[in-house]
């Protein structure tokens, strides 16, 4: 298996948009309730004053909440509650780069199913179709990490209706705060519906949390337990627990920092349908561009130009929305990239 690959550190000079991270400094009150924190005592365990706090804000019980270091740690818990060897887990290819390495060390055994190339979305019909006697868990990941296309509720409801209920469903909501598209799922709401629905969302990307993991799941309690079961103990920091508190207690200003962070994308995607890309309205805070087989030379066309993107394989790019000074340069790549490679340029369906 290839070791989990981080988004690459930036060169002086360059805007670092290989990590779908907060361009935003931490605001002085999450500063402040970092520093109240005892690091020389264990956190709670029950993370019980955070619990709380989420739950309140999503109106459920604290039971149905569980929290983790880092959404992609309590990703980790359900795989191995639910899966082990010969057991099948669903997700859509391409999706997060975690899916994949976090099946296998489970001993599960992954089932891919083809992203929908034209628009970068779930192809749920045949997700739902790939479930066999052996499938425990699917993963459905709205919106899509890398190619920015959320799940619509139309399309969720019918696939949940086709799911069994003794398959667990996982539905990915790491960038579920910069979606605005009307028609997209959003799960929380619908956790009363669906015993085998389990929410994943996280503090990385909207509010800026990202160094500090925290990320948390919503859905039955009986589910969690089981998570919380695999979960290594206190791993989740109390400047972590305190920290996200902190950023509920300010969440409208940070979500008017998200608000701006996804208008600075929809003018990007405008610019880039002007430079004749035919790219999907992106719902998270990155853009995909599918330059296939010439993906590496097109990483290196946005180095040149001061941005670090991430490449993947021979699929394509995604650059994440950051500072609003990184866009001029962003464009200027993406436009010296739809104007020399013309494979790629063939791959946005535009000739
Ligand atoms: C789709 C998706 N899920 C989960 C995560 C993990 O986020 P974290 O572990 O920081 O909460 C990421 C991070 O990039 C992601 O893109």
């Amino acid at each position: 298996m290839a070791a989990y690959r981080q988004g690459k550190p930036a060169p002086d000079e360059a805007f670092k948009l290989s990590s779908n991270e907060n361009p935003f400094e931490p605001i002085d009150a999450i500063l402040e309730a970092i520093a109240e924190s005892s690091i020389n005592r264990y956190p709670d365990g029950s993370a019980s004053a955070v619990r709380a706090r989420i739950a309140q804000r999503h109106g459920v019980d604290i039971e149905s909440v569980h929290v983790g270091a880092g959404s992609v740690a309590i990703l980790a818990q359900l795989i191995q509650a639910a899966a082990g060897s010969g057991d099948e887990v669903v997700y859509a290819w391409r999706s997060f780069e975690a899916y994949p390495g976090l099946v296998t060390v489970a001993g599960a055994t992954s089932v891919t199913v083809p992203i929908d190339e034209s628009d970068g979305s779930h192809d749920l019909a045949a997700m739902a179709a790939a479930v066999t006697g052996r499938t425990r868990l699917i993963l459905v990941c709205s919106p899509n990490n890398p190619t920015g296309a959320a799940v619509s509720a139309d399309a969720f409801a019918d696939f949940m209706g086709t799911v069994p209920r003794n398959v667990l469903v996982v539905l990915d909501e790491a960038y579920a705060e910069f979606v605005t598209d009307p028609t997209a799922v959003s799960g929380i709401g619908l956790l009363d519906d669906y015993p085998n629905l389990v929410v994943l969302r996280t503090f990385s990307k909207a509010y800026g949390l990202a160094g500090l993991r925290f990320g948390y799941a919503i859905g039955p309690a009986y589910v969690l337990d089981a998570a919380r079961t695999a979960a290594i103990p206190l791993s989740v920091i109390e400047p972590a627990q305190r920290a996200a508190i902190a950023a509920l207690d300010n969440e409208e200003f940070l979500l008017e920092r998200v608000a701006r962070i996804s208008a600075l994308r929809d003018e990007v995607w405008r610019a880039l349908l002007e430079q004749g890309w035919s790219i999907p309205h992106p719902q998270g805070n990155f853009v995909w561009f599918a330059t296939g087989e010439h993906t590496a030379a097109a990483a290196e066309i946005f180095l040149k130009h001061g941005i670090v993107v991430r490449a993947l394989g021979s699929d394509g790019l995604r650059v994440s929305i950051g500072e609003a000074e990184s866009v001029g340069k962003l464009l200027a790549a993406a436009e010296e990239v739809v104007q020399n490679l013309p494979t790629a340029h063939a791959r946005t369906g535009l000739d």
